[in-house]
């Protein structure tokens, strides 16, 4: 189709997500390659974003990932996880588990990141209904309620995430996510969530060890769950590096400390590893980078580098242990969840990156790329890199010294006024972004080499070098 027609098309159907859509005239994506795309009008670019952080083998495996699909396609198109098996559903749960650290070994799988983090709180909810036995256990027919159950509601089904955090936009995921903007317009949401502090350094105190904010954000953390009633709570959700505000690694000792509180209060810990899992922080699993320890993970975008509608939720034994006694059921479900071609493409996916050597290529470049990136800390505008793997962001500032952030105006005219606009016109496809402090979010392809580093810190210098000038 030609290109005026398909902006014509654009302009009277398409509905784009996150998108103020009045007099919005969107890029139109016709061809992906390596790290690099191509639009309609011939320019190429460079997706130091990898899609959504989840193209990680980047574009140049259409065929061979398509021929499993294909093969897939002709033996089996669908069929339901719902009470059946299908090979591609046990082959793929196996190797998740296989590649899991611990005993993450149950997989449940779902269509995306949004799905499997409500399936998670779905879950650590229901976990704890029918290990304490009776209430809300449901028997074959859902609904049926064991006796014992009464009518009495939920103890436990409560749950605790960060501030400024993103975890999907389905009703329970959104409640969980820290981004009040995002929340706001479908309030009420789902009971109930509290969001306690990220852990963003670089606005804490001059001279504060990493040992002293783990302490402080442990303290909170116990405060919040004692002020809920550790009685009602079931779930602490949160990622190995968290992405919205900023490629947020944890301080010493952090995760051990959520761990240990988790088990003192007898709560569930979900590790989101919709973006770290499959390879962003060089791990199958950032839980085993960080010995996180989790008792349930989310995944979905690199579980099959995006090329199929893919995710999973992966509980311990421990999570799955009371489901397994007599009449008793996780009573969730979705008919796309496990579906055949999309595990297909996911086991090829990782029979790929096992290939390829992904986990070593990531784990012997950051220190390249992160130094390669740090090269823009000599910038004004630049006040902080963070990140770990290919998982970068560098917070802007409008002074070095005092660390001052722009004013919501500011960020306004910086970040969607200029930067957005001006580093795709340089051929570089990054986040700009200031869910938080403003950023610009650093997450290519897993294959990408120096040659990309080098590309993106390039553009990024220059255009950054603009964003001063802008802005004074
Ligand atoms: C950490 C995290 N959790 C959940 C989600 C939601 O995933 P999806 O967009 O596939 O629903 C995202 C998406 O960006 C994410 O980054």
């Amino acid at each position: 189709m030609a290109a005026t027609d398909l902006r014509q098309l654009a302009s009277d159907h398409l509905w784009l997500h996150f998108t103020r859509m009045g007099g919005h005239a969107p890029p139109i994506i016709v061809r992906g390659d390596g790290c690099y795309l191509s639009d309609d009008e011939g320019n190429r670019y460079l997706d130091a974003l990898a899609g959504l952080f989840s193209v990680n083998l980047g574009y140049g495996f259409g065929d061979e990932i398509g021929k499993a699909a294909h093969e897939q396609m002709k033996e089996l198109p669908f069929y339901t996880n719902w009470t059946y098996a299908h090979p591609r559903a046990i082959e793929l749960a196996a190797e998740i588990a296989s590649l899991a650290p611990g005993d993450l070994n149950r997989v449940f799988f779902v269509s995306g990141g949004s799905e499997a983090v409500e399936a998670a709180w779905k879950l650590a909810r229901q976990y704890f209904a029918v290990r304490d036995g009776g209430a809300w256990k449901v028997g074959v027919d859902p609904g049926t309620r064991i006796p014992g159950g009464g009518s009495s509601p939920q103890k436990k089904y409560k749950a605790i995430a960060r501030n400024i955090a993103y975890h999907g936009t389905t009703m329970g995921a959104l409640s969980i996510n820290g981004i009040e903007a995002l929340r706001a317009p479908f309030e009420p949401l789902v009971p109930e969530v509290r969001h306690v502090s990220n852990t963003n350094r670089y606005h804490r105190p001059a001279g504060e060890t990493e040992e002293q904010f783990t302490a402080v954000l442990l303290e909170e953390l116990e405060r919040t769950i004692l002020e809920m009633d550790p009685e009602t709570v079931c779930l602490v959700h949160m990622e190995p590096v968290q992405n919205a505000g900023g490629a947020f690694v944890a301080p010493a000792g952090y995760w051990a400390g959520v761990r240990a509180l988790c088990d003192k209060y007898d709560i569930l810990l979900s590790a989101d590893e919709v973006i770290t899992a499959f390879g962003r922080v060089g791990h199958w699993f950032a839980s085993e980078r960080y010995d996180i320890r989790p008792d349930i993970v989310t995944t979905a975008k690199g579980l099959s580098s995006s090329y199929a509608a893919i995710g999973a939720v992966v509980a311990t034994e421990r999570v799955m242990e009371p489901f397994l006694a007599d009449t008793s059921m996780y009573s969730h479900g979705i008919t796309f969840g496990g579906h055949p071609v999309m595990a297909a493409i996911a086991l090829k996916n990782i029979e790929i990156m096992k290939r390829e050597g992904i986990m070593e290529h990531v784990l012997s470049n950051e220190d390249a790329f992160r130094s390669t990136l740090a090269q823009l800390l000599d910038l004004p505008i630049v006040g902080d890199l963070r990140g770990a793997g290919f998982f970068y962001a560098l917070e802007l500032v409008k002074d070095k010294e005092t660390r001052e952030t722009f004013t919501d105006e500011e960020c306004e005219h910086l970040l969607r006024g200029f930067l957005s606009h001006r580093l795709f016109e340089r051929g570089l496809i990054c986040r700009a972004d200031d869910r938080g402090d403003p950023v610009i979010q650093i997450s290519p392809p897993l294959v990408a080499t120096q040659a990309q580093f080098d590309e993106m810190t390039g553009i990024l210098g220059d255009v950054l070098a603009e964003a001063w000038e802008e802005m004074h």
